[in-house]
Protein backbone atom coordinates (compact mmCIF):
# COMPACT_ATOMS: atom_id res chain seq x y z
CA UNK A 1 0.00 0.00 0.00
CA UNK A 2 0.98 3.25 -0.98
CA UNK A 3 1.11 6.04 2.18
CA UNK A 4 0.61 9.11 1.99
CA UNK A 5 3.12 10.46 4.49
CA UNK A 6 5.82 8.37 6.19
CA UNK A 7 6.70 9.26 9.40
CA UNK A 8 9.58 8.38 11.62
CA UNK A 9 10.27 8.41 15.23
CA UNK A 10 13.78 8.10 16.64
CA UNK A 11 13.45 6.63 20.97
CA UNK A 12 10.43 4.53 20.84
CA UNK A 13 10.09 5.15 25.07
CA UNK A 14 6.97 6.09 27.62
CA UNK A 15 6.16 9.24 24.80
CA UNK A 16 7.80 7.97 21.29
CA UNK A 17 5.57 4.41 21.64
CA UNK A 18 1.90 5.87 22.85
CA UNK A 19 2.06 9.16 20.56
CA UNK A 20 2.76 7.57 17.87
CA UNK A 21 0.26 4.62 18.36
CA UNK A 22 -2.18 7.99 18.71
CA UNK A 23 -0.61 9.96 15.44
CA UNK A 24 -1.17 5.78 13.28
CA UNK A 25 -4.36 4.89 14.64
CA UNK A 26 -5.92 8.53 13.75
CA UNK A 27 -4.14 9.01 10.36
CA UNK A 28 -4.48 5.47 8.24
CA UNK A 29 -2.83 7.15 5.57
CA UNK A 30 0.01 7.61 7.02
CA UNK A 31 2.65 4.98 7.66
CA UNK A 32 4.54 5.22 11.09
CA UNK A 33 7.79 3.78 12.36
CA UNK A 34 9.38 3.89 15.58
CA UNK A 35 12.86 2.88 15.96
CA UNK A 36 15.32 3.21 18.83
CA UNK A 37 18.79 2.05 19.74
CA UNK A 38 17.69 0.24 22.49
CA UNK A 39 17.23 -3.24 20.35
CA UNK A 40 15.73 -5.32 23.40
CA UNK A 41 12.88 -1.99 23.55
CA UNK A 42 11.95 -2.61 20.06
CA UNK A 43 11.13 -6.27 20.34
CA UNK A 44 8.95 -5.61 23.42
CA UNK A 45 7.18 -3.35 21.56
CA UNK A 46 6.67 -6.30 19.16
CA UNK A 47 5.57 -8.70 21.35
CA UNK A 48 2.57 -8.95 23.51
CA UNK A 49 3.98 -7.33 26.41
CA UNK A 50 4.53 -3.62 25.77
CA UNK A 51 7.41 -2.26 27.26
CA UNK A 52 4.99 0.77 28.56
CA UNK A 53 1.85 0.16 30.74
CA UNK A 54 -0.84 2.55 30.04
CA UNK A 55 -4.53 2.20 30.16
CA UNK A 56 -6.02 1.90 26.41
CA UNK A 57 -2.63 1.56 24.79
CA UNK A 58 -3.16 -2.12 23.69
CA UNK A 59 -6.32 -1.47 22.18
CA UNK A 60 -4.69 0.48 19.74
CA UNK A 61 -1.12 -1.10 19.27
CA UNK A 62 -3.44 -4.11 18.31
CA UNK A 63 -5.50 -2.15 15.64
CA UNK A 64 -2.32 -0.33 13.92
CA UNK A 65 0.53 -2.57 14.87
CA UNK A 66 2.28 -4.41 11.19
CA UNK A 67 -0.63 -2.19 9.30
CA UNK A 68 0.83 1.57 9.60
CA UNK A 69 2.43 1.46 12.91
CA UNK A 70 5.96 -0.50 12.52
CA UNK A 71 8.81 -0.79 15.50
CA UNK A 72 12.28 -0.99 13.72
CA UNK A 73 15.96 -1.56 14.55
CA UNK A 74 17.48 -0.22 11.59
CA UNK A 75 17.74 3.46 12.34
CA UNK A 76 20.00 4.40 8.92
CA UNK A 77 17.35 2.48 6.34
CA UNK A 78 14.33 4.03 8.60
CA UNK A 79 16.01 7.79 8.10
CA UNK A 80 16.38 7.12 4.56
CA UNK A 81 12.64 6.19 4.05
CA UNK A 82 10.96 8.56 5.99
CA UNK A 83 9.93 12.54 5.50
CA UNK A 84 8.94 13.41 8.76
CA UNK A 85 11.18 12.33 11.55
CA UNK A 86 10.37 12.86 15.10
CA UNK A 87 12.62 12.77 18.35
CA UNK A 88 11.80 11.53 21.49
CA UNK A 89 14.90 10.88 23.04
CA UNK A 90 15.14 10.86 26.75
CA UNK A 91 17.08 14.34 27.70
CA UNK A 92 17.54 13.65 31.90
CA UNK A 93 19.51 15.63 33.72
CA UNK A 94 23.57 16.44 33.21
CA UNK A 95 25.09 14.08 35.90
CA UNK A 96 28.81 15.56 34.60
CA UNK A 97 30.92 18.43 33.62
CA UNK A 98 29.40 22.10 33.83
CA UNK A 99 25.67 21.79 34.85
CA UNK A 100 25.92 18.88 36.47
CA UNK A 101 22.45 18.30 38.34
CA UNK A 102 21.11 20.57 36.76
CA UNK A 103 21.30 21.20 32.95
CA UNK A 104 19.62 18.69 30.61
CA UNK A 105 21.91 16.21 29.17
CA UNK A 106 21.86 16.63 24.90
CA UNK A 107 23.90 14.19 24.39
CA UNK A 108 21.26 11.60 22.81
CA UNK A 109 19.44 14.03 20.95
CA UNK A 110 22.84 15.63 19.45
CA UNK A 111 23.46 11.97 18.61
CA UNK A 112 19.93 11.44 16.62
CA UNK A 113 20.64 14.83 14.99
CA UNK A 114 23.98 13.68 13.53
CA UNK A 115 22.45 9.86 12.53
CA UNK A 116 19.84 12.08 10.79
CA UNK A 117 22.23 14.45 8.85
CA UNK A 118 24.45 11.06 7.77
CA UNK A 119 21.51 9.22 6.71
CA UNK A 120 19.38 11.51 4.53
CA UNK A 121 19.33 11.57 0.97
CA UNK A 122 16.39 13.65 0.94
CA UNK A 123 14.57 16.91 2.64
CA UNK A 124 13.16 16.51 6.06
CA UNK A 125 11.46 17.58 8.50
CA UNK A 126 12.62 17.04 12.17
CA UNK A 127 10.23 17.48 15.08
CA UNK A 128 11.46 18.34 18.48
CA UNK A 129 9.08 16.03 20.99
CA UNK A 130 11.59 15.50 23.90
CA UNK A 131 11.68 18.51 26.22
CA UNK A 132 14.43 20.68 25.67
CA UNK A 133 15.99 23.86 26.72
CA UNK A 134 15.19 26.66 24.90
CA UNK A 135 17.44 27.64 21.91
CA UNK A 136 18.42 23.76 21.51
CA UNK A 137 16.56 23.87 17.72
CA UNK A 138 19.50 26.37 17.03
CA UNK A 139 22.24 23.59 18.27
CA UNK A 140 19.76 21.12 16.13
CA UNK A 141 20.01 23.22 12.70
CA UNK A 142 23.87 23.76 13.08
CA UNK A 143 24.11 20.45 13.27
CA UNK A 144 22.01 19.89 10.22
CA UNK A 145 23.13 22.93 8.32
CA UNK A 146 26.72 20.99 8.22
CA UNK A 147 25.10 18.86 5.04
CA UNK A 148 26.07 22.44 3.05
CA UNK A 149 23.05 22.92 1.29
CA UNK A 150 22.87 19.54 -0.70
CA UNK A 151 19.93 18.48 1.92
CA UNK A 152 17.03 20.79 3.44
CA UNK A 153 16.40 20.45 7.03
CA UNK A 154 13.45 22.56 8.58
CA UNK A 155 12.83 22.11 12.39
CA UNK A 156 10.07 22.35 14.72
CA UNK A 157 8.63 22.16 18.44
CA UNK A 158 6.18 20.14 19.08
CA UNK A 159 6.71 19.12 23.20
CA UNK A 160 4.10 16.90 24.16
CA UNK A 161 2.23 17.66 27.49
CA UNK A 162 0.76 14.18 27.94
CA UNK A 163 1.23 12.63 31.18
CA UNK A 164 1.95 8.55 32.29
CA UNK A 165 -1.18 6.78 33.30
CA UNK A 166 -3.25 9.03 31.42
CA UNK A 167 -1.42 9.26 28.20
CA UNK A 168 -3.95 7.83 25.57
CA UNK A 169 -6.98 9.57 26.68
CA UNK A 170 -4.74 12.49 26.73
CA UNK A 171 -3.47 12.03 22.93
CA UNK A 172 -7.19 11.64 22.30
CA UNK A 173 -8.07 14.63 23.69
CA UNK A 174 -5.15 16.87 23.64
CA UNK A 175 -5.87 20.34 25.76
CA UNK A 176 -3.81 21.78 22.73
CA UNK A 177 -1.52 20.76 20.02
CA UNK A 178 1.84 23.24 20.49
CA UNK A 179 3.87 23.82 17.06
CA UNK A 180 6.70 25.76 17.06
CA UNK A 181 8.47 26.71 13.50
CA UNK A 182 10.43 29.33 11.94
CA UNK A 183 8.72 32.35 10.61
CA UNK A 184 10.26 31.70 6.88
CA UNK A 185 8.77 30.18 3.92
CA UNK A 186 10.30 26.83 4.46
CA UNK A 187 9.53 26.72 8.04
CA UNK A 188 5.57 27.77 7.52
CA UNK A 189 5.60 24.99 4.92
CA UNK A 190 6.69 22.61 7.34
CA UNK A 191 4.33 23.87 9.97
CA UNK A 192 1.60 23.07 8.03
CA UNK A 193 2.45 19.68 7.41
CA UNK A 194 2.60 18.63 10.45
CA UNK A 195 -1.01 20.68 11.39
CA UNK A 196 -2.20 18.62 8.97
CA UNK A 197 -1.44 15.52 10.70
CA UNK A 198 -3.05 16.69 13.47
CA UNK A 199 -5.83 17.93 12.38
CA UNK A 200 -7.31 14.99 11.62
CA UNK A 201 -8.15 14.52 15.04
CA UNK A 202 -7.52 17.51 17.35
CA UNK A 203 -9.98 20.71 17.15
CA UNK A 204 -8.42 23.42 14.64
CA UNK A 205 -8.94 25.62 17.86
CA UNK A 206 -6.36 23.51 20.26
CA UNK A 207 -3.49 23.47 17.96
CA UNK A 208 -1.47 26.39 18.49
CA UNK A 209 0.92 27.91 16.83
CA UNK A 210 4.13 30.36 18.30
CA UNK A 211 7.30 30.80 17.61
CA UNK A 212 10.12 28.05 17.91
CA UNK A 213 11.64 29.52 21.12
CA UNK A 214 8.51 30.30 22.56
CA UNK A 215 7.42 26.53 22.03
CA UNK A 216 10.64 25.35 23.73
CA UNK A 217 9.98 27.08 26.60
CA UNK A 218 6.18 26.71 26.78
CA UNK A 219 7.14 22.83 27.71
CA UNK A 220 9.67 23.59 30.53
CA UNK A 221 7.33 25.96 31.97
CA UNK A 222 4.07 24.32 31.86
CA UNK A 223 5.79 21.36 34.03
CA UNK A 224 7.14 24.10 36.14
CA UNK A 225 3.69 25.54 36.77
CA UNK A 226 2.15 21.94 37.57
CA UNK A 227 4.81 21.16 40.22
CA UNK A 228 4.84 24.64 41.73
CA UNK A 229 0.96 23.77 42.29
CA UNK A 230 2.01 20.72 44.54
CA UNK A 231 4.95 22.15 46.10
CA UNK A 232 2.41 25.07 47.35
CA UNK A 233 -0.36 22.25 48.53
CA UNK A 234 2.28 20.16 50.24
CA UNK A 235 3.97 22.99 51.64
CA UNK A 236 0.30 24.10 53.30
CA UNK A 237 -0.08 20.38 54.34
CA UNK A 238 3.05 20.85 56.88
CA UNK A 239 1.12 24.30 58.14
CA UNK A 240 -2.70 22.18 58.03
CA UNK A 241 -0.62 19.82 60.41
CA UNK A 242 0.35 22.16 62.67
CA UNK A 243 -3.45 23.91 62.88
CA UNK A 244 -5.63 21.40 62.48
CA UNK A 245 -7.01 22.44 59.72
CA UNK A 246 -7.98 19.68 56.84
CA UNK A 247 -5.82 20.17 53.61
CA UNK A 248 -8.34 18.73 51.47
CA UNK A 249 -10.72 21.48 52.98
CA UNK A 250 -8.39 23.91 52.28
CA UNK A 251 -7.73 22.51 48.73
CA UNK A 252 -11.28 22.40 47.92
CA UNK A 253 -12.11 25.94 49.25
CA UNK A 254 -8.91 27.72 47.27
CA UNK A 255 -9.77 25.25 44.11
CA UNK A 256 -12.94 26.32 43.58
CA UNK A 257 -12.05 29.85 42.53
CA UNK A 258 -12.08 29.44 38.94
CA UNK A 259 -9.29 31.91 38.75
CA UNK A 260 -6.88 29.04 40.97
CA UNK A 261 -8.89 25.69 39.68
CA UNK A 262 -9.20 22.63 41.07
CA UNK A 263 -6.51 20.16 39.75
CA UNK A 264 -3.21 19.60 41.04
CA UNK A 265 -3.86 20.66 44.65
CA UNK A 266 -3.82 16.77 45.81
CA UNK A 267 -1.77 17.04 48.87
CA UNK A 268 0.94 13.66 49.29
CA UNK A 269 4.44 13.33 49.86
CA UNK A 270 5.56 14.88 46.34
CA UNK A 271 5.79 14.68 42.64
CA UNK A 272 7.40 11.85 41.25
CA UNK A 273 8.56 10.55 37.83
CA UNK A 274 10.89 11.52 35.09
CA UNK A 275 10.08 15.43 34.32
CA UNK A 276 9.10 17.95 36.47
CA UNK A 277 11.91 17.62 38.79
CA UNK A 278 14.66 17.46 35.70
CA UNK A 279 12.65 19.94 34.00
CA UNK A 280 12.35 22.76 37.09
CA UNK A 281 16.54 21.95 36.98
CA UNK A 282 16.92 22.78 33.81
CA UNK A 283 14.44 26.40 34.21
CA UNK A 284 16.66 27.24 36.89
CA UNK A 285 20.09 25.92 35.09
CA UNK A 286 19.02 28.14 32.13
CA UNK A 287 17.79 31.26 34.67
CA UNK A 288 21.27 31.32 36.16
CA UNK A 289 22.28 30.79 32.76
CA UNK A 290 21.19 34.31 31.73
CA UNK A 291 22.27 36.00 35.32
CA UNK A 292 18.45 35.76 36.29
CA UNK A 293 19.77 33.96 39.96
CA UNK A 294 16.34 35.55 41.69
CA UNK A 295 13.94 33.56 38.77
CA UNK A 296 16.71 30.58 39.42
CA UNK A 297 16.34 30.61 43.45
CA UNK A 298 12.40 30.91 42.93
CA UNK A 299 11.65 27.77 40.56
CA UNK A 300 14.44 26.08 42.48
CA UNK A 301 12.42 26.33 46.33
CA UNK A 302 9.48 24.42 43.91
CA UNK A 303 12.35 21.12 43.54
CA UNK A 304 13.46 21.83 47.57
CA UNK A 305 9.73 21.97 48.83
CA UNK A 306 9.46 18.35 47.01
CA UNK A 307 12.05 16.97 49.04
CA UNK A 308 10.88 18.61 52.37
CA UNK A 309 7.27 16.62 51.97
CA UNK A 310 9.26 13.28 51.48
CA UNK A 311 11.76 14.27 54.87
CA UNK A 312 8.84 15.26 56.70
CA UNK A 313 6.52 12.17 55.87
CA UNK A 314 9.75 9.59 56.84
CA UNK A 315 9.93 11.94 60.28
CA UNK A 316 6.22 11.37 61.11
CA UNK A 317 6.81 7.51 60.71
CA UNK A 318 9.80 7.50 62.58
CA UNK A 319 8.38 9.85 65.42
CA UNK A 320 4.95 8.40 65.49
CA UNK A 321 6.13 4.86 65.86
CA UNK A 322 7.96 5.43 69.26
CA UNK A 323 11.02 6.77 67.55
CA UNK A 324 12.64 3.57 66.46
CA UNK A 325 12.04 1.09 63.29
CA UNK A 326 14.94 -0.81 63.50
CA UNK A 327 13.78 -4.84 62.97
CA UNK A 328 10.14 -3.22 61.95
CA UNK A 329 8.58 -4.84 58.93
CA UNK A 330 6.85 -2.15 56.88
CA UNK A 331 4.86 -2.32 53.84
CA UNK A 332 4.92 0.11 51.37
CA UNK A 333 1.91 0.08 49.19
CA UNK A 334 2.45 1.46 45.90
CA UNK A 335 5.86 1.92 44.71
CA UNK A 336 5.38 3.53 40.65
CA UNK A 337 5.77 7.98 40.48
CA UNK A 338 1.36 7.76 40.63
CA UNK A 339 -1.08 5.47 39.48
CA UNK A 340 -2.17 3.72 36.46
CA UNK A 341 1.81 3.58 35.23
CA UNK A 342 4.53 0.72 36.13
CA UNK A 343 6.78 3.49 35.67
CA UNK A 344 9.15 4.39 38.88
CA UNK A 345 11.29 7.00 37.83
CA UNK A 346 12.26 9.44 40.02
CA UNK A 347 9.61 8.17 42.28
CA UNK A 348 8.89 9.29 46.01
CA UNK A 349 9.05 5.61 47.09
CA UNK A 350 12.76 5.04 45.97
CA UNK A 351 13.86 7.56 48.46
CA UNK A 352 11.01 6.60 51.05
CA UNK A 353 12.06 2.95 50.79
CA UNK A 354 15.69 3.87 50.97
CA UNK A 355 15.50 5.64 54.19
CA UNK A 356 13.59 3.38 55.61
CA UNK A 357 16.01 0.92 55.53
CA UNK A 358 18.70 3.12 57.17
CA UNK A 359 16.66 3.04 59.84
CA UNK A 360 16.80 -0.99 59.81
CA UNK A 361 13.38 -1.33 58.98
CA UNK A 362 12.54 -4.53 56.97
CA UNK A 363 10.62 -3.08 53.89
CA UNK A 364 7.89 -5.44 52.29
CA UNK A 365 7.09 -3.58 48.73
CA UNK A 366 3.88 -4.36 46.66
CA UNK A 367 2.39 -2.69 43.66
CA UNK A 368 0.53 -4.02 41.09
CA UNK A 369 2.44 -2.97 38.17
CA UNK A 370 6.17 -1.72 39.54
CA UNK A 371 7.98 -4.50 40.83
CA UNK A 372 9.63 -4.68 38.40
CA UNK A 373 10.90 -1.52 38.40
CA UNK A 374 11.58 -1.45 41.90
CA UNK A 375 13.44 -4.58 42.09
CA UNK A 376 15.92 -2.51 39.69
CA UNK A 377 15.85 0.57 41.68
CA UNK A 378 16.76 -1.02 44.91
CA UNK A 379 18.68 -3.68 43.26
CA UNK A 380 22.07 -2.34 44.83
CA UNK A 381 20.49 -1.10 48.63
CA UNK A 382 21.25 -3.70 51.44
CA UNK A 383 18.61 -4.53 53.84
CA UNK A 384 15.55 -6.99 54.01
CA UNK A 385 13.48 -6.21 51.13
CA UNK A 386 10.59 -8.19 49.86
CA UNK A 387 8.37 -7.97 47.05
CA UNK A 388 5.23 -9.16 47.06
CA UNK A 389 2.15 -8.10 44.64
CA UNK A 390 -0.96 -8.95 46.50
CA UNK A 391 -1.79 -5.92 49.55
CA UNK A 392 -3.10 -8.72 51.62
CA UNK A 393 -0.11 -10.98 51.40
CA UNK A 394 2.21 -8.03 51.61
CA UNK A 395 0.98 -6.54 54.96
CA UNK A 396 0.64 -9.40 56.67
CA UNK A 397 2.93 -9.55 59.69
CA UNK A 398 4.17 -5.61 59.31
CA UNK A 399 3.86 -3.17 61.84
CA UNK A 400 3.02 -0.25 59.63
CA UNK A 401 1.75 0.18 55.95
CA UNK A 402 2.84 3.20 53.72
CA UNK A 403 0.73 4.26 50.87
CA UNK A 404 2.84 5.91 48.25
CA UNK A 405 0.96 5.76 45.25
CA UNK A 406 -2.81 6.81 44.49
CA UNK A 407 -3.27 3.14 42.91
CA UNK A 408 -7.51 3.15 42.88
CA UNK A 409 -6.89 -0.63 44.24
CA UNK A 410 -5.98 0.35 47.72
CA UNK A 411 -9.24 2.72 48.48
CA UNK A 412 -10.90 -0.42 48.49
CA UNK A 413 -8.49 -2.90 50.46
CA UNK A 414 -10.38 -4.60 53.35
CA UNK A 415 -8.79 -2.96 56.16
CA UNK A 416 -10.58 -5.08 59.02
CA UNK A 417 -8.73 -7.95 57.21
CA UNK A 418 -5.43 -6.87 57.27
CA UNK A 419 -5.56 -5.24 60.94
CA UNK A 420 -6.12 -8.65 61.98
CA UNK A 421 -2.90 -10.04 60.44
CA UNK A 422 -0.88 -7.32 61.35
CA UNK A 423 2.05 -6.83 64.51
CA UNK A 424 -0.36 -4.47 66.78
CA UNK A 425 -0.30 -1.63 67.69
CA UNK A 426 -0.75 -1.17 63.47
CA UNK A 427 0.13 2.08 61.70
CA UNK A 428 -1.12 3.66 58.37
CA UNK A 429 0.43 6.28 57.17
CA UNK A 430 -1.20 7.52 53.73
CA UNK A 431 0.86 8.99 51.83
CA UNK A 432 -2.24 9.96 49.48
CA UNK A 433 -4.71 10.53 51.91
CA UNK A 434 -7.04 8.04 49.67
CA UNK A 435 -8.67 5.58 52.34
CA UNK A 436 -11.19 6.25 55.00
CA UNK A 437 -8.94 7.55 57.75
CA UNK A 438 -12.00 7.28 60.45
CA UNK A 439 -12.86 4.08 59.22
CA UNK A 440 -9.13 2.47 59.66
CA UNK A 441 -9.05 4.61 63.26
CA UNK A 442 -12.30 2.78 64.16
CA UNK A 443 -10.91 -0.52 62.79
CA UNK A 444 -8.06 -0.12 65.27
CA UNK A 445 -5.03 1.42 63.47
CA UNK A 446 -3.45 4.55 64.15
CA UNK A 447 -3.57 6.34 61.55
CA UNK A 448 -1.26 9.55 60.09
CA UNK A 449 -2.47 11.23 56.94
CA UNK A 450 -0.73 14.31 54.90
CA UNK A 451 -1.80 17.62 56.05
CA UNK A 452 -4.80 16.30 58.57
CA UNK A 453 -4.76 15.64 62.50
CA UNK A 454 -3.65 11.77 63.05
CA UNK A 455 -5.91 9.92 64.56
CA UNK A 456 -3.65 8.13 66.87
CA UNK A 457 -4.27 6.19 70.12
CA UNK A 458 -0.61 7.30 71.26
CA UNK A 459 0.57 11.09 72.31
CA UNK A 460 2.18 12.86 69.34
CA UNK A 461 5.66 12.48 69.58
CA UNK A 462 6.00 12.82 65.73
CA UNK A 463 8.40 15.36 64.88
CA UNK A 464 6.25 16.87 62.33
P1 LIG B 1 12.44 7.15 27.54
O1 LIG B 1 13.74 7.02 28.21
O2 LIG B 1 11.31 6.26 27.95
O3 LIG B 1 12.62 6.92 25.95
C1 LIG B 1 13.64 7.48 25.21
C2 LIG B 1 14.14 6.43 24.22
O4 LIG B 1 15.06 7.03 23.32
C3 LIG B 1 14.88 5.26 24.88
O5 LIG B 1 14.24 4.04 24.56
C4 LIG B 1 16.30 5.33 24.27
O6 LIG B 1 16.89 4.05 24.07
C5 LIG B 1 16.03 6.05 22.97
N1 LIG B 1 17.22 6.68 22.40
C6 LIG B 1 18.14 7.46 23.01
N2 LIG B 1 19.07 7.86 22.12
C7 LIG B 1 18.73 7.34 20.92
C8 LIG B 1 19.29 7.40 19.61
N3 LIG B 1 20.40 8.11 19.37
N4 LIG B 1 18.68 6.74 18.62
C9 LIG B 1 17.57 6.03 18.84
N5 LIG B 1 16.98 5.93 20.05
C10 LIG B 1 17.55 6.59 21.08
O7 LIG B 1 12.00 8.67 27.65
P2 LIG B 1 10.52 9.27 27.58
O8 LIG B 1 9.89 9.21 28.92
O9 LIG B 1 9.81 8.71 26.41
O10 LIG B 1 10.85 10.81 27.31
C11 LIG B 1 11.36 11.24 26.07
C12 LIG B 1 11.32 12.75 26.04
O11 LIG B 1 9.96 13.20 26.14
C13 LIG B 1 12.07 13.42 27.18
O12 LIG B 1 12.64 14.61 26.71
C14 LIG B 1 10.97 13.75 28.18
O13 LIG B 1 11.28 14.88 28.97
C15 LIG B 1 9.81 14.08 27.26
N6 LIG B 1 8.47 13.86 27.83
C16 LIG B 1 8.22 12.74 28.58
C17 LIG B 1 6.92 12.53 29.06
C18 LIG B 1 6.60 11.32 29.89
O14 LIG B 1 5.49 11.26 30.39
N7 LIG B 1 7.48 10.35 30.07
C19 LIG B 1 5.91 13.42 28.73
C20 LIG B 1 6.20 14.54 27.94
C21 LIG B 1 7.50 14.74 27.48
C1 LIG C 1 3.67 15.52 33.86
C2 LIG C 1 2.70 16.53 33.26
O1 LIG C 1 1.43 16.41 33.92
C3 LIG C 1 2.52 16.31 31.77
O2 LIG C 1 1.69 17.33 31.23
C4 LIG C 1 3.90 16.35 31.10
O3 LIG C 1 3.78 16.10 29.72
C5 LIG C 1 4.79 15.30 31.74
O4 LIG C 1 4.89 15.58 33.16
C6 LIG C 1 6.18 15.30 31.21
O5 LIG C 1 6.66 16.27 30.68
O6 LIG C 1 6.77 14.25 31.42
P1 LIG C 1 3.54 12.98 34.63
O7 LIG C 1 4.84 13.29 35.29
O8 LIG C 1 3.45 11.78 33.77
O9 LIG C 1 3.09 14.23 33.72
O10 LIG C 1 2.39 12.85 35.74
P2 LIG C 1 1.55 13.90 36.59
O11 LIG C 1 0.14 13.49 36.57
O12 LIG C 1 1.84 15.29 36.23
O13 LIG C 1 2.10 13.64 38.06
C7 LIG C 1 3.41 14.02 38.45
C8 LIG C 1 3.59 13.78 39.94
O14 LIG C 1 2.85 14.75 40.70
C9 LIG C 1 3.12 12.41 40.41
O15 LIG C 1 4.04 11.87 41.31
C10 LIG C 1 1.80 12.72 41.07
O16 LIG C 1 1.46 11.77 42.05
C11 LIG C 1 2.08 14.09 41.67
N1 LIG C 1 0.86 14.89 41.93
C12 LIG C 1 0.09 15.32 40.89
C13 LIG C 1 0.51 15.22 43.23
O17 LIG C 1 1.22 14.84 44.20
N2 LIG C 1 -0.61 15.96 43.45
C14 LIG C 1 -1.40 16.38 42.44
O18 LIG C 1 -2.41 17.07 42.71
C15 LIG C 1 -1.05 16.05 41.13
Amino acid sequence: MKFKKNILCIGAGYVGGPSMAMIAYKCPDCRVTVVDINPARIDAWNSAELPVYEPGLDEIIKKTRGKNLFFAKDIENKIKENDIIFVSVNTPTKTFGTGAGMAADLQFLEKTARQILEHSQSPKIVIEKSTLPVKTALAMERILASAKGKITFEVLSNPEFMAEGTAMADLEKPDRVLIGSRQTESGLKARAELVDIYARWVPAEKIIISNIWSSELSKLVANAFLAQRVSSINSISALCEKTDADISEVARAVGMDSRVGSKFLKAGIGFGGSCFKKDILNLVYLCSYYGLQEVADYWESVVKINEYQQDRFIASILGSMFNTLAGKKICILGFSFKADTGDTRESPAIYIARKLLAEHAQVVISDPKALKNAAIDLASDKGKITYIEDPYSAASGCHALAILTDWELYRKLDFQKIYKSMVQPAFIFDGRNIIDHKKCFDIGFNVYPIGKPALSRFEDQSSV
